[in-house]
């Protein structure tokens, strides 16, 4: 399903539209024309009242105050705050103090010792997928290769079919893509994944295995056991906050990689330079934007905020804010201080970062291991994802 043209823009300060095809292809440049512009908060009245912070300052002091925003919205769609309803997927929807209980639930599953045993299983997946292209001399590095690790390593962690990818991935884009703008699809993908996680609730509860479903059964929050509304919500949150997120960090690393041979060169002769070089995909490309929903009216660089409506949050415009880094706007395969905020900032940090980071680290590894050598051939090709992730859906590789 293809996400819908929508209304031109006249003036991304006073109009602007985190859907519109000109954002997903350079959100960069529009960030940086408002934060050098004189307009570092712009604001739409699209989505009944949206703002857009651009400079890392503003948009970590927002992260980090909870008494004037909320996250009981994180998704920017078609209804106002006033009918958001009372669907929540915790922690990521949850405010203090119940935010602290519903995040320690799912913290040991994403400690990095937890992580660890993922990581020959990740590989096992990665050389799988290898093993279906480096031989053609060319494939789609994101619908060939990226698009299918996070799904197949989250399948594998919550206790599902990993051969229901298509499944998720159609559930993703329908809830992130198209439901913010066409609330059907969206409440329509969103009562299939319940269903979906409601068969497997009812099977884990009857014979128990070592994989999420079950954890999050015997897990207790607040000294009781999660009810079936609040397990299926945090099941939701793990596939939608797994899958497209990672999926687009690696996506854009061989974006990247397929045009800049001496960054690919670097990578291909210094086993050392993958973990700085993750930070530094992470940050340049960060893929997420989250909201809040303004609680209490609030000044932010001289613009008040009004409550009840909206503000996003772009974690990758703070990372290229120049005033925040040396040099923020040009990517440095060896970067050596990088506190990027591509995890967000505040109580909500991510709780999938270790996971993320294994992730892509070994989706890089075991490609250079069997294709050290290889180019983008049709910038044209190209396309990438709207919204609130954003990362190439098509990338074309040729060696
Ligand atoms: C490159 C990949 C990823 C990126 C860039 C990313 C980014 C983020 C960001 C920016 C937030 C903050 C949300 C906010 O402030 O409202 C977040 C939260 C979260 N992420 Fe990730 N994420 C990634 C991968 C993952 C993975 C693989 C998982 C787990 C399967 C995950 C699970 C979560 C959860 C559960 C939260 C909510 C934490 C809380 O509210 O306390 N993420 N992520």
């Amino acid at each position: 399903m293809e996400t819908p043209n929508r209304p031109d823009v006249e003036d991304w300060e006073t109009d602007f539209d985190h859907f519109h095809v000109d954002y997903s292809a350079d959100p960069y440049s529009i960030w940086k024309d408002m934060r050098e512009g004189g307009c570092p908060v712009a604001h739409t009245d699209r989505f009944h009242g949206v703002y857009l912070p651009t400079r890392h300052e503003d948009i970590s002091a927002i992260a980090h105050d909870t008494e004037h925003f909320s996250s009981k919205s994180v998704i920017v769609n078609d209804l106002p705050v006033s009918d958001i309803g009372s669907f929540r997927s915790p922690p990521i929807t949850s405010d203090p103090p119940e935010h602290q209980d519903h995040r320690r639930a799912l913290l040991p599953a994403f400690a990095p010792k937890a992580i660890e045993k993922w990581i020959p299983i990740t590989r096992q997946i990665c050389n799988d997928l290898l093993d279906e292209f480096s031989d053609s001399g060319s494939c789609d590095a994101s619908a060939d290769y990226a698009q299918h690790i996070p799904v197949k390593v989250i399948a594998r962690m919550i206790g599902i079919p990993e051969e229901d990818g298509d499944l998720f991935r159609k559930w993703v884009h329908e809830l992130l893509e198209i439901g913010p703008t066409n609330r059907n699809v969206g409440q329509q993908a969103a009562r299939e994944v319940f269903d979906y996680f409601g068969e497997y609730l009812k099977a884990r509860r009857a014979d128990p295995r070592d994989d999420i479903v079950t954890y999050f059964i015997e897990t207790k929050v607040d000294g009781q056991p999660m009810d079936d509304s609040q397990i299926l919500g945090g099941l939701f949150l793990l596939l939608l906050a797994g899958i497209d997120t990672t999926w687009s960090s690696i996506g854009s690393s061989f974006w990247h990689l397929g045009q800049h041979p001496k960054d690919r060169r670097r990578l291909a002769s210094d086993s050392t330079s993958f973990d700085p070089a993750v930070e530094e995909f992470l940050r340049f490309y960060s893929p997420v934007t989250m909201a809040r929903v303004i609680t209490d009216e609030v000044e932010i660089s001289g613009t008040t905020l009004c409550p009840g409506q909206r503000v996003l949050l772009p974690f990758a415009a703070a990372n290229r804010d120049t005033d925040f880094m040396e040099d923020a706007d040009t990517f440095q395969i060896d970067r050596e201080v990088n506190r990027h905020s591509a995890f967000g900032l505040g109580i909500h940090r991510c709780l999938g970062s270790n996971l993320a980071r294994m992730e892509i680290k070994i989706a890089l590894e075991e490609w250079f291991r069997r294709i050290p050598e290889f180019e983008l051939t049709d910038p044209k090709v190209v396309t990438w994802s709207s919204g609130q992730v954003r990362g190439p859906r098509h990338i074309p590789l040729q060696w």
